[in-house]
This record gives C-alpha cells, sequence and structure tokens, in this order.
C-alpha cells in the first residue's frame, strides 16, 4: 500500500504524505461551521457507539449500474443495507456529480438516503437528507486555489471541452478530453498551473473527463478529513469499505486500514492503478460481480457482517433469526408485499393467514388519505391484488427503517416506504409499532399499529392502488 498519493494519473502532483491538520474556523464562517458540525454529531448520535460498517461509495457504475433497466443489484443493496446495517453503520455516496446531477440521479433510481453525501470529486462534504455543507471542509480547500486562473489556463487547450455549467463548481472545473491526449495535457497543465501558484489535483476518469481540484481534495481526502473527524469525537467506524469503479476513487483505496472493492466492471484506469500501486494489498479485491452485487460480495469476503439480502431469500417465512429485528422484520414485509403484486410468490391463503397472524386483531392502519382501517381488513384486502403488477416495471423498498425500542416488548419502526410503478414514485413516511408479547422467536413480530403520511411531492394524483 502506499503511503502517499502515487497515482499515475496524479504523478505530477505533491504527494500528500502527512495528515492534514483541520482548518481553523474564521469568525465569519463559525455560524455554518457549527451548523455542519452539529449535523455530523446528530449523524453519530444514532448510533449507540462506534458504526459497526461505513461503507463509502461511488455511485455511477458502482452503487448505481446503468446497463440494469431492472437495478436488481442496487434494490438488493437496499433490503441488505435497511434489515441488517442502518441502525448501527454509517452508508457514505461519494460521487464526481454536482448537487444539481445528483439529485436527478436519485428521482432516476431507486436510491437509499446515505447518512453523508461527499459530491463534486470529494470537493462537497455534506450531512443528513438536507444536505448540510460541512463549511470547515470548504474553508480547507481555498488553499493555493483560485478557479479563474484555471479558467484562464484551460483556455488555453483547445483538447478540453468545458462540461455543463452544473459540473463547474466552486473547488472544481471539468472538462472532457479524448483517452490518447489525457497524459499530455494534464503533464502540461500541471506545470503552466504550479507556475501560476497553485496547487492543484488532475484526476482522469471514465477514459474520458478531466477535473482539477484542489491538491487537498479528492474522495480520499474527504474521507481521511470524516475519518479524523469521526476520531476526534471517539467514534471511528470500526470498518470501513470503500467502493469504486473508476480514476477518480482511486484514491479512496490509499486511506489508512480501509477494506476496498473494484466492482468487476471496474475502468481500464483504476485497475491500472491497482496493478502498479495496491495488488499486494490484500485488503483491495476486484470483485467478480458488477455494481452493488460486487459490494454485497465485498462484505461478505472481508467478513464485514451479513452479506446476504433479504432480496436472495425467496421463502422469507423460513428465514431464521435469533432475535427479534424490527428492521428486518419491515425489509420482509414490503418485500412480500412486492412479490405478492407481482405475482413471484404462490396465491396462496396460507401467506395471507400468516400475515394476519402476525398483525394484532385490533391493530390499525391509518392510509396516507387519512381513513383509518383494520390491520386485517387491509390483508384481506391483498387478496384482490395478486398478480395486478404481473409482468410490469414495480418494484417496493424501504429507506431510513429506525427503530427505537419503547418498552420491553415493543418497539417504534420509522421509515419511508417507496413504490415505483412504472414511471410514477410515490412515497410514505410510515411509523408502525411492532411488539413481541405473547409470542416466539420464531413467529415473529407482532404489527400493532401503522401510520402513513405522503412526503413532500410524493402522494398520488390520480387513482393509484396503496396498500400498505
Ligand atoms: C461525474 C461528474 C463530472 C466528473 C466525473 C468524473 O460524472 O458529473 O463532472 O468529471 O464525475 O469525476
Ligand atoms: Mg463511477
Amino acid at each position: 500500500m502506499p503511503s502517499a498519493l502515487t497515482l499515475p494519473f496524479l504523478r505530477y502532483h505533491i504527494p500528500i504524505s502527512s495528515p492534514f491538520s483541520l482548518p481553523r474556523c474564521s469568525s465569519t464562517t463559525t455560524a455554518a461551521v457549527s451548523q455542519g458540525d452539529s449535523t455530523l454529531r446528530k449523524t453519530m448520535d444514532r448510533l449507540a457507539g462506534n458504526a459497526d460498517l461505513m461503507i463509502v461509495s461511488d455511485l455511477d457504475h458502482t452503487m448505481v449500474d446503468h446497463h440494469d433497466p431492472e437495478n436488481l443489484s442496487l434494490l438488493r443493496f437496499n433490503a441488505l443495507w435497511e434489515a441488517n446495517y442502518r441502525n448501527n453503520s454509517l452508508l457514505v455516496f461519494s460521487t464526481g456529480r454536482s448537487p444539481t446531477l445528483y439529485k436527478e440521479l436519485r428521482k432516476e433510481k431507486p436510491m437509499i438516503n446515505p447518512d453523508i453525501t461527499i459530491l463534486s470529486v470529494g470537493t462537497e462534504i455534506t450531512y443528513g437528507n438536507s444536505m448540510v455543507p460541512d463549511d470547515g471542509w470548504v474553508e480547507f480547500l481555498n488553499q493555493k486555489w483560485d478557479r479563474n486562473i484555471v479558467s484562464e489556463e484551460t483556455r488555453k487547450f483547445t483538447e478540453l471541452t468545458l462540461q455543463s455549467e452544473t459540473e463547474q463548481r466552486p473547488h472544481k472545473v471539468s472538462f472532457y478530453v479524448q483517452k490518447d491526449k489525457a497524459q499530455d495535457i494534464m503533464k502540461s497543465l500541471s506545470v503552466s498551473l504550479k507556475e501560476r501558484g497553485l496547487d492543484v489535483k488532475i484526476i482522469y476518469s471514465g477514459g474520458m473527463d478531466l477535473d482539477i481540484l484542489p491538491q487537498g481534495a479528492g474522495k480520499g481526502q474527504a474521507l481521511a478529513y470524516l475519518h479524523k473527524r469521526f476520531k476526534a469525537e471517539g467514534k471511528l467506524p470500526k470498518n470501513t469499505l470503500v467502493c469504486g469503479d473508476s480514476g477518480n476513487d482511486a484514491e479512496l483505496f490509499t486511506i489508512p486500514d480501509v477494506h476496498g472493492v473494484m466492482v468487476s466492471n471496474a475502468q481500464e484506469e483504476l485497475l491500472q492503478w491497482y496493478s502498479a500501486n495496491a495488488k499486494d494489498n490484500r485488503k483491495i479485491i476486484h470483485a467478480t460481480e458488477r455494481c452493488a452485487a460486487g459490494i454485497i460480495q465485498a462484505i461478505g469476503h472481508f467478513n464485514l457482517g451479513p452479506s446476504t439480502s433479504p432480496r436472495d431469500v425467496m421463502d422469507l417465512s423460513d428465514s431464521k433469526m435469533d432475535k427479534f429485528d424490527p428492521a428486518y422484520e419491515v425489509v420482509k414485509f414490503y418485500l412480500f408485499y412486492e412479490r405478492w403484486r407481482r405475482a413471484e410468490i404462490e396465491n396462496s391463503d396460507r401467506y395471507l393467514a400468516n400475515l394476519k397472524a402476525v398483525c394484532c386483531k385490533s391493530g390499525k392502519f391509518v392510509h396516507p388519505s387519512g381513513i383509518e382501517q383494520q390491520l386485517h381488513d387491509c390483508v384481506s384486502s391483498l387478496r384482490t391484488c395478486y398478480g395486478d403488477k404481473q409482468g410490469k416495471q414495480f418494484r417496493v423498498w424501504v429507506d431510513q427503517v429506525l427503530i427505537a425500542q419503547i418498552g420491553s416488548d415493543s418497539w417504534l419502526a420509522k421509515f419511508k416506504k417507496w413504490e415505483q410503478s412504472g414511471e410514477e414514485r410515490l412515497g410514505c413516511l410510515t411509523t408502525a409499532i411492532l411488539s413481541s408479547k405473547d409470542v416466539s422467536v420464531a413467529d415473529g413480530l407482532t404489527w400493532v399499529h401503522v401510520h402513513q403520511t405522503w412526503l413532500d411531492g410524493a402522494g398520488p394524483n390520480n387513482q393509484t392502488t396503496w396498500l400498505f
């Protein structure tokens, strides 16, 4: 493992060999910094102790497979994460995309919410669903950086085509450049920018994208910064798994002590970097599976925790657990619901009877429209919609399944439930009370009460069958 960044496409830069120090807050940014600070703390406080696992994953062609219209590996990962990791681990997305393109991807693909989002090739770090920026990071990146000078110098190269306006960010200037021209241009550029007094990092990704960032930026440095902040709070995750497919991901694999997976479909530039710099590092694997399936494979390979997605378990009633697990129960229930409507399981009264058995007799369901029904009646109404989504694009997933124990035998589960049917996507914030009273572990948990509210802008605009 290299002790410094010695990526071939970064070799024109001064390697970072010592841990950088955190920027000091200036009085003008103190308020903003403390907001980022409190959001980071919230992220950490959600967990009882240190995160069991922190996954830091790239999105395009790593977490998200653009060649899989069914999004199966992403959905498999989501189910695994929500059932087994959400309550004790941290999910970090680290993408080259700007906030604008990131939000677009979220609309296109069935993605769950990460705890931390690192955008624009490690130049923007944000916390939580509202994506509160880490202003300390912004200030750190201002050192020896002047994007006007970068613009001036790059204008001299006709081979460089500026990317769209959305991808030009305060600490990132991005171009397209042909593969055969990339190395020479990077070399001349780094010389000329150095002469102008800048300390920059030039990264080539995906055989076409060229990003110019401050030297201290990048996906790897952003992760090192997070590790440092977590460590300062005594909350360093027990394990970190980094996941990537292209050039801008390479430096993720250089961060001390992390496990790494290059997905099977990784780009040539990442594989070349690996052969030149890290092939003796047994903590890095090149998966045989594509995208999110490769991430799941790595979790298993490194023994980082459960690695069987509930989506890979056909008979969910048969899945044995040694304790009550409300998160697993929630994931399992909605998987059943998806399979039932897609007619992927047998149309058997036994299933509905089992379902009734796990719903409290007097339990209520408050539909997002506000109508209250008996849970048992809702289960009965499932009979008429068996297979109504057969052969159609219909998927159900849950996001941010957070569990709080509210009594010796009861739990409050709060989560977002999403349903995608063709082009239409509906989402509900759901709270449910589950209980283990009077049941044995083999019976699972009982649903006592379920209450749903349409998520902002995610309610129906026509007659849709929304059952649970
Ligand atoms: C994403 C960004 C782009 C960047 C590329 C590689 O595609 O949108 O601006 O150049 O990642 O980092
Ligand atoms: Mg990628």
